[in-house]
């Protein structure tokens, strides 16, 4: 595949012209750092988004013994690592769950890697039972994510070989 085939239509008409597409992207692949760039640079084109990418979940020298830390992802230079717990990612893996931030000012301990980003979805990646990374999207405008974007992004990573 060269190209995507973006329809101009609701968000719903949107992801379900990417569903497929992405995952056409990703099934011959098993690798989940091309998978990733692609996931990424996917759903930037179709919908413009701030920023999009994924943080991974790696052993470290931290209190806890892991981080988050920075993946493959579309858009300005950002944070490199992540606490549990920590920001909307960190809640995210801590939690086991989507979390959809209508304004980013209002979600205590939000990491402001960019200080345009005003809205943010962040999708757990399951692998066996277990969070393995994140997908984190900022937009540049409030109230940007809601239940489609949730339903969507969690097929989307549920059916895409990411890690
Ligand atoms: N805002 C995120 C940090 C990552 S950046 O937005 C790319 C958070 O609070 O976890």
């Amino acid at each position: 595949m060269e190209n995507l085939e973006i329809p101009k239509g609701t968000k719903s008409e949107i992801y379900a012209a990417l569903l497929p597409q992405i995952t056409a992207l990703t099934e011959g692949e098993s690798d989940p750092v091309a998978n990733m760039a692609n996931i990424s640079a996917a759903l930037r084109e179709a919908f413009g988004f701030w920023w999009v990418g994924f943080y991974i979940v790696r052993a470290d020298s931290s209190p806890f013994g892991k981080s988050l830390v920075l993946g493959p992802f579309q858009g300005p230079v950002a944070c490199t690592r992540i606490a549990y717990g920590r920001g909307v990612c960190g809640t995210s893996w801590k939690e086991e769950r989507t979390v959809i931030v209508p304004d980013v000012e209002q979600f205590p301990g939000h990491i402001a890697c960019s200080s345009l980003s005003k809205s943010e979805i962040v999708v757990p990646v399951f692998r066996n039972g277990e969070v393995t990374a994140v997908l984190d999207i900022d937009s540049a405008e409030l109230n940007t994510f809601d239940e489609t974007d949730r339903t969507w992004l969690e097929k989307l990573l549920s059916s895409a070989i990411v890690l």
